[in-house]
């Protein structure tokens, strides 16, 4: 009896498709990766359509697309072109996730509260909501642990060098998500040291190898409770003091992650997204979709603010 194979088409913005989520990809079962390299809008219809109108309707699922790419704003474009070229039952699933910056942000989030079960901080108080710090909150990544944070209750302060940056990606995140509480914050020194202590979840989105919190913040955040989960991998430590394979270690008051530590769950969340792909013909996982599988999977309690 002949088997299907499992294919995965590898739409990749950059001119050299990226060698880190072929390898992924195929560690998660799949057969064949065709990998397609500078996709454009122009070029995408017939990609698609070429996935789409090649197997029977029973076997769809066996095809799935994943969008990748460093530039992530042209891969979400993408992601949605490939979604309206669908019509009817006959489509495949597909995955976004740009350099990472779905499975990344929800390991992340998922770290941290993790890290507050371990604590025994997560009371569901509705009145005193979560309160989390996203420090370079403008980025991919930072604005999608925002996200994330948001839809959980959280109250969400992005920290960034600019005003008119910060004010936009919050007014923007505001729209998007129910009654959300967010604000930015641009201080630095010893006064964005005196807000520390106010945060329950410290994240370090900041740019790879950039130190965004130092010693001295450091020695005022570990004095209170909460978590901190620093995502650069890229000396030096993003967090001054957190190592990069730190998982849930105890500094001070604090439960601190590394970078390396979050992209292990990163990367258990990624090939499962690939797995998810193959078993339905009709699944779409961008960071929401993403989080939710991510519930199922990881070990850790499902938190609400
Ligand atoms: N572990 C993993 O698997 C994984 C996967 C993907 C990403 N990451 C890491 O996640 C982090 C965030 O990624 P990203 O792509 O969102 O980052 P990014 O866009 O490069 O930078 C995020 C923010 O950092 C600020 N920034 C940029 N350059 C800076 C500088 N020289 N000094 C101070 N601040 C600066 C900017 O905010 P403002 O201009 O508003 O200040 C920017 O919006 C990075 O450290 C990345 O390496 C980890």
């Amino acid at each position: 009896m002949s088997t299907i194979k499992n294919i995965l088409l590898q739409f990749d913005t950059d001119p050299a498709a990226s060698s880190f989520d072929a390898v992924v990809a195929m560690d998660s079962g799949v057969d064949t990766l065709l990998q397609y390299p500078g996709v454009r809008s122009e070029n995408l219809t017939g990609l698609v359509h070429g996935a789409m109108f090649t197997r029977s309707l029973s076997k769809l699922r066996h095809t799935a697309i994943f969008v990748g790419g460093s530039n992530i704003e042209v891969a979400e474009q993408i992601y949605q072109q490939v979604l309206a070229s669908f019509f009817g039952p006959i489509r495949v699933s597909v995955v976004m996730d740009a350099n990472g910056c779905n499975t990344t942000s929800v390991a992340a989030v998922e770290s941290g509260f993790s890290g507050l079960w371990t604590l025994g901080d997560m009371v569901h108080d509705e009145t005193k909501p979560i309160r989390a710090l996203v420090m370079g909150g403008t980025g991919p990544v930072g604005q999608r642990i925002a996200t994330l944070l948001l839809d959980r209750g959280c109250h969400v302060v992005l920290h960034s060098r600019s005003v008119e940056k910060a004010g936009a990606v919050a007014d923007r995140l505001r729209l998007g998500s129910q009654n959300a509480q967010i604000e930015s914050l641009t201080k630095t020194g010893a006064e964005l040291n005196l807000e520390l202590p106010r945060f329950d979840l410290v994240f370090n989105a900041g740019a790879a190898g950039v130190q965004t919190l130092d010693e001295q913040a450091m020695a005022v955040l570990t004095q209170s409770r909460g978590v901190i989960v620093d995502l650069n991998a890229v000396p030096p430590a993003g967090i001054a003091g957190i190592a990069a394979h730190d998982h849930a270690k105890p500094m001070g008051q604090r439960l601190v992650y590394g970078a390396l530590a979050v992209g292990g769950i990163k990367m258990k969340l990624h090939r499962a997204v690939i797995h998810a792909c193959f078993r339905a013909n009709d699944r779409e996982f961008n960071l929401r979709e993403i989080a939710a599988l991510s519930t199922n999977l990881l070990t850790t309690e499902p938190g609400a603010c």
